[in-house]
């Protein structure tokens, strides 16, 4: 990845030329792969099978904090326990598998509603209400059932399920998220869609003129972006016009903040974007080949000394994500949801995707390995993951 100071030179040459980043190859998708269900089933069992971020640290933010929601169709819990620690388990009771917490929020233990069954943070199943109807249960082989691993990286909570395939996004993350940014906001919603539609909408600026022509086009460039890539992961970077006034800027210490929105893709179904006065995390939960359910945090810009941010600082983010909101996120939508609508048309049996658009098929060919990797595991037995 190239720092601020080597990015500002490269966005100037582009400008001064005319020019984009161009990738070597076309991309072809079949478009089945945006309705199959076996496709679908595929994606959601390696989901289960890589590092994938559940949220950011940031929403964990003391002991007892924890987040509750599904992650590939599995009800998980992510909690702080008492000594700072980030564990994940499985979201079921151990008695008849009632899930033990829902949404979000502060606890000092796990007690489950149905019968009344408690788990300590660190998922050690602390009480059972009159145990004498359980004479041989081991409290020590009854915890909460922890997934296979939590990483916590560039300000992220990584969790995987299963026995991975690979390490996925973790082969070579970029820094994403830091110490002194805020969350102010938080929100899910579920839209009609495959979840790779709205991916390939946020991977590539040759959209911007003619879908966005009043909302971002005026502040950017048509067709201009430096597309960098990292392990499967990637980050597709939009520069503002405004950027050209860092022309004669000192390269030392130079900082893009606030001159450019940098999209990193976390490797498959997340993204970071930094925008101008903002981050959005955004984190796909596909619900179905053509159902998806996001999950977003939104945090401020890095605090200069850490602490609080001032009442200016959270007016600027929270203007920020509401003119997104209401501008370019409805226009990607509507472009989204009419291909989601015409899937079935028959016109394509293929989507193709040009030599602007390389952060696509970069995201489709490490998707498409990595199924390749699923499947030669599922059928030989014998194969451990790695
Ligand atoms: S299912 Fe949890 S205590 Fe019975
Ligand atoms: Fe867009």
């Amino acid at each position: 990845m190239r720092n601020d100071a080597e990015l500002l030179d490269h966005i100037l040459s582009h400008i001064d030329n005319g020019t984009t980043d161009l990738g070597d190859e076309i991309w072809y998708e079949p478009v089945e792969n945006y309705s199959s269900q076996a496709r679908f089933d595929s994606e959601r069992r390696l989901m289960r099978r890589l590092p994938i971020p559940f949220c950011p640290v940031a929403a964990l933010p003391e002991p007892g904090s924890y987040v509750a929601r599904n992650s590939a169709g599995v009800p998980i819990v992510v909690v702080r326990d008492l000594d700072g620690t980030i564990r994940a388990f499985r979201n079921a009771c151990r008695h008849r598998g009632m899930q033990l917490a829902e949404g979000s929020g502060y606890t000092k233990l796990f007690r489950c509603t149905y019968h009344g069954w408690a788990y300590r943070l660190d998922g050690q199943l602390e009480y059972v209400p009159h145990d004498h109807g359980f004479p041989n249960l081991d409290k020590d082989n009854n915890g909460l059932v922890p997934v296979h691993a939590v990483n916590i990286q560039s300000g992220l909570v990584f969790i995987t399920q299963d026995q991975p395939v690979g390490p996925g996004a973790l082969e070579s993350l970029p820094d994403l998220l830091s110490d002194d940014q805020v969350l102010f906001d938080s929100d899910e919603h579920e839209d009609n869609i495959n979840w790779k539609l709205t991916a390939e909408g946020t991977l590539e600026g040759y959209h911007i003129k003619p879908t966005h022509p009043e909302s971002f086009f005026p502040y950017g460039y048509d067709n201009l972006n430096v597309i960098e890539l990292q392990g499967p992961n990637s980050r597709v970077c939009f520069p503002f016009r405004r950027i050209e006034k860092l022309r004669d800027a000192p390269r030392e210490n130079l900082s893009l903040d606030r001159m450019v929105t940098l999209v990193n893709r976390i490797f498959p179904f997340a993204s970071v974007t930094r925008l101008a006065q903002h981050y959005n995390v955004s984190l796909a939960e596909p619900e179905s080949p053509t159902r998806t359910r996001y999950f977003s945090y939104k945090l401020t810009l890095p605090i200069p000394d850490g602490g609080a941010p001032t009442e200016e600082i959270l007016a600027r983010a929270k203007k920020d994500a509401a003119f997104l909101s209401d501008t370019g996120n409805k226009e990607d939508a509507k472009v989204v949801s009419d291909i989601q609508a015409a899937i079935g048309s028959g016109a394509n049996t293929h989507y193709q995707f040009g030599r602007f658009e390389s952060a696509i098929g970069h995201l489709h060919r490490n998707l498409a390995r990595y199924l390749a990797q699923l499947n030669e595991i599922e059928h030989s037995p014998s194969v451990p993951g790695i």
